[in-house]
C-alpha cells in the first residue's frame, strides 16, 4: 500500500520447503520487523490505535467476567488436540488446561508459582447460549504436590513451577501432557543463585468424563524430554535469562507417521558475545534505509535472539526426542518467540508465535500479539505474514507512545495495549487469549481470565480480523470449542 511510512523494504523470502532434518533456519529479519513501524500511523493521537484495524484485536471491555468464579488467576490455556490440531471433547465434556495461580498472589508474581489446572464444560452449546463467563467448571490442579519437582537432580530449588505446553488426546481418553517443568534457584532478593532450569517434559494420564463432570487420573510421574543443548538452543550457562519452553506437538502432513514438536528457544550464543550478521538484518542491496551490521551490534540488539526450535520423536510413546536445528530465528529482532504452533491450511504451513512489545530489540517496535509466518513446509524460508511485518493479530497499540508496563500503563497508550496475550490459534481461525491489563494509566484493571475469542481469516500470506464474528468481532468469553468427541466418532 502507498500509505506506508518511509522505511526499508522487507527481505525476500521464497517460502521454499527444506527437509525437517536440514540445516536451514529461516530468518525473521530486522528489515521484516521494521515493516511494523511502516504500517503504523505516525499521526495517531494519544490513546488511539496506530496499527491497521485488520490486524488489531477488537477492544476488550473492562468489565470482563471471570471464568474461575474467583478461584484462581488464569493465563496460558490449551485444549485437547490430536496430531492435526483438531480440538476434542471427551464423552460430551470439553476439557482445557490453563496455567493457574493463587489469587492471593499479585498477578505479576504468577510466573514463579504457576501450576497447570484444568476446566471442563458440556460440549456442543453455542457461545451465546452459555453463561457469560464461558460456563467452565474449575476442576483443580493436574499434579499432586511434589510430582513435577522430581526430575531435578538439584533439589535445592527456591521455586518449582509448571509452565506452558500442549495436550494430546488418544483413544480411550489417554492424555499426553507436554509442558515446561521449571526449577528456580533464587536468593530472597530475587537474584539467581544459579540460572533457572526449564525442561521440556511429558506426563501421561487419563481423563474420565461423563455428564456429571470430569476427573483426571495418572499424571504421577514426569519424563524429562529435552534440555537446552547450547548448540542450537541457548543454555543458562550462556545466558541466565535464556528462554526454553512451551512444547507443541503435531504431525507434518508431508511426513505422515512422524511426530514433531516446536518450542520456544534462543539462538545458542553467549549473552555477552552474541552478534548478528547481514542475514539477520536482511536488507536488500542498496536499500537507503539499511543499517550496518556494526551499528546493530553496537546498539544492544544482540541481547534479543529468540528462535523457534524443532524436535522429532524417536519412539511411538513420544518419550524420546532429538533436537533438529531451529526453524526460525529472530536474531536482533525479538528475545521471545513464545508458544509456537503450526496450522496447516491450503497446502501451506503456518507458524504462529506470540511476542511482547517489550522484547523487541533496540530500534524495533511492535504490539503485544501473535505473529505468523508461512511456508511450503515445516522447515521453509518462511514469509512473515502481512507485508513482511509478521503481525497476525495484535492488541490495539499506539507505537507513537511508550507502552508502560501491565501494572503501570503509559499515560498516552490505548487502553487495549496490554488487553490480551498468549494468543492460541484454533481450527477455523478462532483465537483465544488471556486478559492481562485493560485500561489507561489512571483507570485500569488486571485480568487473570480468558478474553473473548476472536476470528482471524487466514489467506495466502495475509490474515485479517473478522469483525462480523460475535459482537463486532468479539466472540464468547473463554470460548474454546471442541469440534470432535473422542469416544463417539471423530478420528480418535
Ligand atoms: C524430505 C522432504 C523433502 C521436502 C521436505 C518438505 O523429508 O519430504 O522431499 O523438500 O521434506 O517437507
Ligand atoms: C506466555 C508465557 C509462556 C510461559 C508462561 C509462564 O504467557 O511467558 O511462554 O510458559 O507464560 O508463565
Ligand atoms: C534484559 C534483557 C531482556 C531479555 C534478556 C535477553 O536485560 O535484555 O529484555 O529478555 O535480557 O537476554
Ligand atoms: C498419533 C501419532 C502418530 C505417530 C505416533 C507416534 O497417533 O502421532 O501420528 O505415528 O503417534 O509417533
Amino acid at each position: 500500500p502507498d500509505d506506508l511510512q518511509p522505511g526499508p523494504e522487507p527481505t525476500v523470502h521464497t517460502q521454499e520447503a527444506y527437509a525437517p532434518e536440514d540445516d536451514f533456519t529461516a530468518k525473521w529479519t530486522r528489515a521484516d520487523a521494521r515493516q511494523l513501524q511502516r504500517i503504523s500511523d505516525a499521526e495517531a493521537p494519544s490513546r488511539e490505535n496506530s496499527m491497521p484495524a485488520a490486524l488489531t484485536m477488537p477492544t476488550v471491555p473492562q468489565d470482563f467476567p471471570d471464568m474461575s468464579n474467583g478461584e484462581v488467576w488464569v493465563w496460558d490455556t490449551w485444549p485437547l488436540t490430536d496430531e492435526d490440531g483438531n480440538q476434542y471433547s471427551v464423552n460430551g465434556q470439553e476439557v482445557i488446561f490453563s496455567l493457574v495461580a493463587d489469587r492471593s498472589l499479585g498477578f505479576d508474581e504468577r510466573h514463579h508459582y504457576a501450576k497447570i489446572g484444568y476446566f471442563f464444560r458440556p460440549a456442543g452449546i453455542p457461545a451465546d447460549e452459555r453463561p457469560e463467563n464461558g460456563g467452565w467448571t474449575y476442576g483443580g490442579l493436574v499434579f499432586d504436590e511434589g510430582v513435577t519437582g522430581q526430575i531435578f537432580e538439584d533439589q535445592s530449588y527456591s521455586h518449582q513451577t509448571q509452565w506452558s505446553g500442549s495436550a494430546r488426546i488418544f483413544k480411550g481418553g489417554e492424555i499426553k501432557l507436554f509442558f515446561t517443568d521449571v526449577a528456580f534457584y533464587r536468593n530472597p532478593d530475587g537474584s539467581n543463585i544459579k540460572p533457572y532450569d526449564p525442561r521440556i517434559a511429558l506426563s501421561v494420564g487419563k481423563v474420565h468424563a461423563n455428564k456429571n463432570g470430569v476427573k483426571l487420573t495418572g499424571f504421577d510421574t514426569v519424563t524429562d524430554l529435552l534440555q537446552a543443548d547450547g548448540t542450537y538452543y541457548q543454555t543458562g550457562e550462556q545466558n541466565q535469562f535464556f528462554n526454553f519452553r512451551d512444547p507443541f506437538t503435531f504431525e507434518d502432513p508431508a511426513h505422515p507417521g512422524e511426530t514433531y514438536m516446536v518450542f520456544e528457544g534462543n539462538s545458542a550464543m553467549p549473552r555477552e558475545s552474541a552478534t548478528c550478521d547481514a542475514e539477520d538484518l536482511g536488507y536488500r542491496e542498496g536499500d537507503p534505509y539499511a543499517e550496518t551490521v556494526e551499528q546493530v551490534n553496537a546498539s544492544g540488539a544482540p541481547y534479543q535472539i529468540g528462535n523457534i526450535g524443532l524436535a522429532k520423536a524417536k519412539n511411538d510413546e513420544l518419550t524420546e526426542w532429538e533436537f533438529l536445528p531451529p526453524i526460525l530465528s529472530a536474531n536482533c529482532v525479538t528475545d521471545q518467540t513464545e508458544r509456537p504452533q503450526f496450522v496447516f491450511k491450503d497446502g501451506k504451513s503456518y507458524l504462529f508465535t506470540i511476542s511482547h512489545r517489550s522484547t523487541f530489540a533496540a530500534g524495533l517496535d511492535g504490539p503485544e500479539g501473535v505473529y505468523g509466518f508461512v511456508g511450503d513446509g515445516i522447515r521453509s524460508d518462511f514469509q512473515p505474514l502481512n507485508g513482511g511485518s509478521g503481525l497476525a493479530l495484535g492488541n490495539p497499540t499506539n507505537l507513537n507512545f511508550a507502552g508502560g508496563q501491565p501494572f503501570a500503563p503509559d499515560f498516552n497508550q490505548h487502553p487495549g495495549h496490554f488487553q490480551a496475550y498468549s494468543h492460541y490459534v484454533m481450527p477455523g481461525g478462532l483465537v483465544q487469549s488471556f486478559i492481562d491489563t485493560i485500561g489507561t494509566h489512571d483507570d485500569f484493571v488486571r485480568g487473570g481470565t480468558l478474553a473473548p475469542t476472536v476470528k482471524m481469516d487466514i489467506h495466502g500470506d495475509t490474515t485479517s480480523v473478522d469483525y462480523s464474528y460475535g459482537d463486532g468481532g468479539l466472540g464468547g468469553w473463554a470460548d474454546i470449542p471442541a469440534g470432535l468427541d473422542v469416544n463417539s466418532g471423530g478420528k480418535l
